[in-house]
């Protein structure tokens, strides 16, 4: 795992199975049912690297052998912020490697002309500002909707913040870490850019209608 040469809080990983099951996920015949499992499966992947710097303590321990101090995670259980809809479908990825975690919820949706995301709904647990955040969204296009999210998250003094995405497209990724340099991002694939539609190319279509069926 590198981070990216033009974006230094980009990590890009380049794994073998991370990149085959992005390929297919790709693919305009891939179905409904494949595009979720894919959608989860990847998501899995990337939160290994995305969680590799969770603070750690010790607990003591009893082996079949002895007693020791063994290596835990610390601190109260993260939250995983996916942004709807297409964000839930990421949300079985982080909860297979982090069954405790808890589950805050942002409505954003983009309109379609303007490109500028609105906000309908917004809920996360009342002592979020102890925890870490790992806000997900399969899609960074314009970067509108994830800069829009983190900065309602930051509004309620939450500062450890993580995004995950599974593509992204330069022009995002700029106005991403112009606004939120503290926050990494951990991608799949930084695309080659934005089509007129604003759509991610060679990109993977509209992840939401693809993880519902509902175009
Ligand atoms: C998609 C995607 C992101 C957003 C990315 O959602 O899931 O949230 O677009 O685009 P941006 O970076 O230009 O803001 P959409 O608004 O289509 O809503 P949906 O998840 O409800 O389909
Ligand atoms: N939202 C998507 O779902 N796909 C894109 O390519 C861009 C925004």
């Amino acid at each position: 795992m590198v981070r990216h040469p033009d974006f230094e809080q980009l990590f890009e990983i380049k794994h073998p199975l991370i990149q085959h099951k992005l390929s297919l996920l790709r693919k305009a015949v891939t179905n409904t049912k494949s595009f979720k499992e894919l959608v989860n499966e990847i998501t899995l992947l990337l939160v290994y690297e995305a969680t590799k710097d969770l603070p750690m303590t010790t607990e003591s321990i009893t082996t079949p052998l002895e007693t020791f101090e063994a290596p835990v995670l610390d601190g109260k259980k993260p939250v995983i912020m996916p942004i709807l809809r297409a964000g839930i479908g990421m949300v079985d990825g982080f909860l297979k490697l982090m069954p405790g975690v808890r589950v805050g919820h942002i409505g954003l949706y983009r309109d379609e002309e303007t490109l500028e995301p609105h906000t309908y709904f917004f809920k996360i647990p009342e002592d979020s500002h102890k925890r870490q955040f790992f806000v997900c969204d399969p899609m960074l296009a314009t970067g509108g909707s994830a800069v829009d999210a983190i900065n309602h998250i930051k509004s309620r003094n939450i500062n450890k913040i993580t995004f995950v995405c599974l593509v992204a497209a330069p022009e995002g990724v700029k106005k991403f870490t112009e606004t939120h340099p503290d926050v990494p991002i951990y991608t799949a694939s930084l695309d080659r850019q934005l089509n007129e539609k604003g759509y991610i190319v060679p990109g993977l279509g509209d992840a939401g209608d693809r993880l519902f069926g509902t175009k």
